[in-house]
């Protein structure tokens, strides 16, 4: 689906000049810390900004640095988390946190593909941390900026995630990415709400609505960007899917070739 230029850029300007005047101060906002947006995107999933904040404070004054949470005891990072998130996700951002200091040098990759390889980071994870710490244009298309997207664009509510994504990326502007997602965020919460829209969430956990095709599509698009895919990580993607079967329709429809858990694009 194309958008005239005209739409979108009287959408950007709608939402960014909105923006000035109602922008929500957040800690984690304006700094641009790569391990700030790490942990602020990851305690924020499926939490609502409000009841991270104090939580979001007292984990930097104990963990400050990256290499601190990688090496915190379980039971520190255990109390660091309670009330707020899932003992898993507490584990695996520890341990998404180990591989970025010991592989990469404590530096969070800039890098989609090298994201999604990390424990706990999902597509939408690596989307945001691309577009809030490094400012580079991926779309970042959670519920609130699902919301908005098709409330003012007038979009079918059926759209498929990857159409939604492709029209979400036309609509960043230049060397704005991080401004106008923080925007799209604020404005779905204040303003283009559920109530005010009518328009449903497609579920409660975003893997739920990943349908068998769309996996297909997710996998391929991992294969193309050069990500070295196993079972075992596409199931971490979609704990709920069976991956294995997946993969055998797609081998069988000759997309594919598999051996010994390595996947490759077939010739
Ligand atoms: N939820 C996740 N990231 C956020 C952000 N940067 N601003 C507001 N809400 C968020």
């Amino acid at each position: 689906m194309q958008l005239s230029k005209n739409k979108i850029s009287r959408f950007q300007e709608k939402i960014l000049s909105w923006y000035v005047d109602h922008k929500r101060v957040l800690p984690w906002r304006d700094s641009f810390d790569p391990y700030w947006v790490l942990v602020s995107e990851v305690m924020s999933q499926q939490t609502q900004v409000e009841r991270v904040v104090p939580k979001f404070h007292r984990f930097l004054d104990i963990l400050p640095r990256m290499q601190d949470l990688a090496v915190v005891d379980k039971s520190t990072l255990l109390w660091l988390r309670s009330g707020l998130w899932f003992n898993s996700r507490a584990l695996r951002l520890q341990q998404a946190a180990a591989i970025i200091v010991w592989e990469y040098n404590s530096i969070v990759p800039a890098d989609r593909a090298k994201l999604l390889r990390l424990p706990g980071i999902w597509p939408y994870t690596s989307a945001s941390i691309c577009a809030f710490a490094y400012n580079m244009p991926e779309p970042v298309v959670d519920t609130n900026i699902r919301r908005v997207l098709i409330h003012e664009l007038w979009l079918d509510q059926s759209l498929k995630p990857a159409d939604l994504e492709d029209i979400a990326r036309a609509c960043i502007p230049e060397g704005r990415s991080n401004d106008r997602h923080n925007a799209l965020m604020d404005y779905g919460s204040a303003v283009a709400t559920a109530a005010a829209t009518g328009i449903r969430p497609t579920s409660k956990q975003s893997t739920f609505r990943w349908s068998d095709r769309e996996v297909r599509w997710w996998i391929l698009k991992q294969l193309v960007a050069g990500v070295q895919l196993t079972p075992e990580l596409i199931a971490l993607q979609f704990p709920n899917k069976v991956v294995q079967s997946i993969l055998v329709d797609m081998q069988k429809d000759g997309l594919i070739t598999t051996s010994k858990s390595k996947i490759t694009i077939a010739d």
